[in-house]
């Protein structure tokens, strides 16, 4: 798979359940903004066939190479950012649920998930477009799920897909801050997510990151059944070079902790 089939791809399955994405982004290009991605973001369990160990081996297909573990100690996480040697390619964050952290029946639903999840997957970095390959969970299991880990609720319901883009802010010619950017997108009816504020990080930390509130679409549970629940959000990051003069690559664990909550459900 090549790299530009692979972003199309995963922007193509995005925006069909993040339509807040494809407003935003026309919004940009509209004012005569090139929109470049800083990074494209996963959610999965670490269970095979679904683990990051089983994941990774299609990111160093496509020419990435790990960047830097990450360690989400409260959310129950471990993460990974990759980075690619092509001019521009976004850099990738990758995490998964520690499940052995979590509750006995979590681990259970999650075992069955990954069991269920049957050899027929596509051996290449289609993997990461390939939406909910396992049968769908009960509403009632969502809502426990929910109710321990959101984001393991999360990834039952909307199974392997991009849960996020964002957009590059450095790229971006007529901004000169993400809040400048925040002000924009509120200003087209989206709602910015306020946990820690609205701007995570900033130039001490070398990354500035802030994010919508994921959009809320009805999706199909067992039996039939369809519930609105929160889907993707996007999200706006500016890097600062370091000390050495070299753009930051890295992630600010502070900063996505808080970004997390944005597929949180309405309160
Ligand atoms: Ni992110």
């Amino acid at each position: 798979m090549q790299l530009t089939d692979f972003f199309e791809s995963l922007w193509t399955g995005y925006v069909a359940v993040t339509p807040q994405a494809a407003v935003i982004h026309a919004a940009f290009t509209g004012r005569g903004e090139t929109v470049v991605n800083d990074h494209v973001a996963f959610r999965t369990f670490d269970q095979p066939p679904l683990s990051m160990a089983c994941l990774e081996p299609h990111l160093l297909a496509l020419g990435y190479r790990r960047h830097a573990p990450y360690e989400f100690p409260l959310k129950r996480l471990r993460a990974c950012a990759y980075v690619h040697p092509a001019e521009g390619a976004p850099r990738v964050f990758l995490s998964e649920l520690i499940s052995a952290e979590c509750s006995t029946s979590l681990q259970r639903l999650v075992a069955r998930i990954c069991a269920s999840t049957d050899a027929g997957l596509p051996a290449s970095a289609a993997l990461f477009c390939v939406g909910r390959p396992w049968p769908a969970v009960t509403w009632e299991e969502y809502l426990q799920l929910r109710a321990e880990s959101e984001y393991a609720a999360w990834v039952a319901a909307l199974g392997l897909r991009a849960n996020h883009f964002t957009v590059s802010v450095n790229a971006l010619r007529g901004f000169e801050s993400v809040r400048e950017v925040v002000d924009f997108v509120a200003g087209l009816g989206f709602r910015i997510n306020e946990d820690g504020g609205r701007i995570k990080g900033g130039p001490e930390v070398l990354l500035e990151q802030a994010a919508t509130l994921a959009d809320q679409l009805p999706i199909g549970f067992a039996a039939g059944e369809e519930h609105v629940i929160p889907t993707c959000y996007y999200e706006f990051a500016r890097r600062y070079p370091d000390a050495d003069g070299h753009l930051y690559q890295g992630f600010v664990a502070a900063s996505a902790d808080r970004i997390f909550t944005s597929t949180r459900a309405a309160g």
